[in-house]
């Protein structure tokens, strides 16, 4: 039998931080509401687009796995968050990393991309259609945060993760998962202003888009959705509670978080937190607290984890993943970020002011990247 096993990981984790004190000087919001509600202490902002942060995300993961960008047959890009719609952002990663024999496929199913991306990739291995495949849970949200709204704007972050799963014979990686989703009530989480149907995106400007969040049903659902998923992926892959060496789950609260462990029978000192520095970074949660989790020494060599997650669509899913011997990084790698000359603060108010924080003007944004795509030039 083939598994996919985890066998790179890295993250990359813009540097620019934006502090509850911040977010207090422009919204009617203290740190203590932000603490007591949500365990959110401060998040980070990107002054790169999500791209980059996959970029060296990437490259750590690749280095860390000791092989080549070329070795790859697969890259999932997971993410609702995307640079450019056309192409798809796992073609620019590809053509970044010079990934040259590698499919490339984005997955949006917002905070479960990174997930569901998981599963997709291992599938593809388990049944022989690739060997080496490389899934990123990024996420740029700082653009197209409503900053004016403190229902959403406290609660996001920015940032990026990877891993690479390689073909192997021993039982590794994802051992069984369930995947589901609340379309039902697809409605209660919504960026309006964000998508085809809004008019042409090139047209929308930061801070534009308008979030439709009922914080408290999503609360509800996410319990039901992450509690029942872990039950029956502890079910599927034949485990109990008490084989769970770590829960890394996805961190949209946590007080969601409490819950979910208490259901699943888990103590707390069993689940890794990274919600009080990062807030939700969506697609990203997950793989970052998974690389800090082995940075951390927090990952048992041969470790049962279970990461139950919930995003907009509803989307929700549970995987149980046996981690392999190797905790630690084959290479490192020294690609890294620009550096960041500005303030959280500071990008944040450009956004605010619909002003693009690179110094672009949108007249600028929305001419197309490729001059020969021009409007009206045939084709
Ligand atoms: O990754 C996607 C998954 N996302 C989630 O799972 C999020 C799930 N929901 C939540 O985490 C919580 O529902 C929130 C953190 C969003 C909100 O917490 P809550 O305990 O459900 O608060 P609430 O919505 O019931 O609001 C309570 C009060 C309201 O004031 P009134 O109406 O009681 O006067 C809000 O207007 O708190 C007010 N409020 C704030 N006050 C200060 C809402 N946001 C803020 C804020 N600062 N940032």
């Amino acid at each position: 039998m083939t598994f996919a096993a985890i066998t790179g990981w890295g993250k990359c984790m813009p540097p620019a931080v934006l502090s509850n004190a911040d977010l207090a000087t422009f919204l009617d919001t203290d740190d203590e509401w932000i603490t007591q509600r949500t365990g959110i202490r401060e998040r980070r902002v990107s002054h790169v687009c999500g791209t980059e942060l996959a970029y060296v995300a990437s490259a750590r993961a690749l280095a860390c796995a000791g092989i080549a960008a070329t070795d790859l047959d697969l890259i999932v890009y997971g993410s609702c968050s995307n640079d450019e719609h056309i192409p798809n952002s796992a073609s620019g990663l590809s053509v970044r990393l010079g990934a040259g024999n590698a499919a490339a496929m984005d997955v949006n199913t917002a905070c479960t991309s990174f997930l569901y991306g998981l599963s997709t990739a291992t599938a593809m291995i388990r049944t022989g259609v690739v060997k080496t495949a490389l899934v990123v849970g990024v996420e740029w949200i700082s653009p197209f945060m409503d900053w004016h709204n403190r229902n959403v704007a406290v609660l996001f972050g920015d940032g990026c993760a990877a891993v690479v799963l390689q073909a192997s014979d021993a039982e590794s990686g994802v051992l069984a998962e369930k995947l589901g989703c609340y379309s039902d009530a697809r409605a209660i989480l919504r960026v309006r202003g964000s998508g085809l149907a809004y008019g042409y995106n090139g047209d929308v400007a930061y801070g534009d888009t308008l979030w439709d969040f009922d914080g408290q049903e999503i609360f509800k659902r996410a319990v039901h959705g992450m509690g029942e998923s872990a039950a029956e992926a502890l079910t599927r892959a034949r485990k109990s509670p008490g084989d769970i060496d770590l829960i890394v789950p996805h961190q949209a609260n946590l007080r969601i978080i409490e819950f979910v462990a208490k259901r699943a029978g888990i103590a707390m000192d069993r689940v890794f937190l990274t919600v009080h520095k990062y807030g939700n970074m969506s697609a990203a949660t997950v793989p970052v607290a998974l690389v800090e989790a082995l940075e951390e020494g927090r990952m048992p060599a041969g470790g049962l984890l279970l990461t139950p997650a919930f995003g907009g669509g509803l989307t929700y899913c549970s995987h149980v993943i046996r981690w392999g011997e190797r905790v630690t990084p084959l290479a490192t790698s020294d690609v890294d970020l620009p550096p960041c000359e500005r303030s959280a603060l500071a990008i944040v108010r450009d956004y605010m002011a619909r002003r693009d924080p690179r110094g672009r003007s949108f007249a600028g944004l929305n001419a197309p990247v490729f001059p020969e795509a021009k409007a009206g030039s045939g084709g």
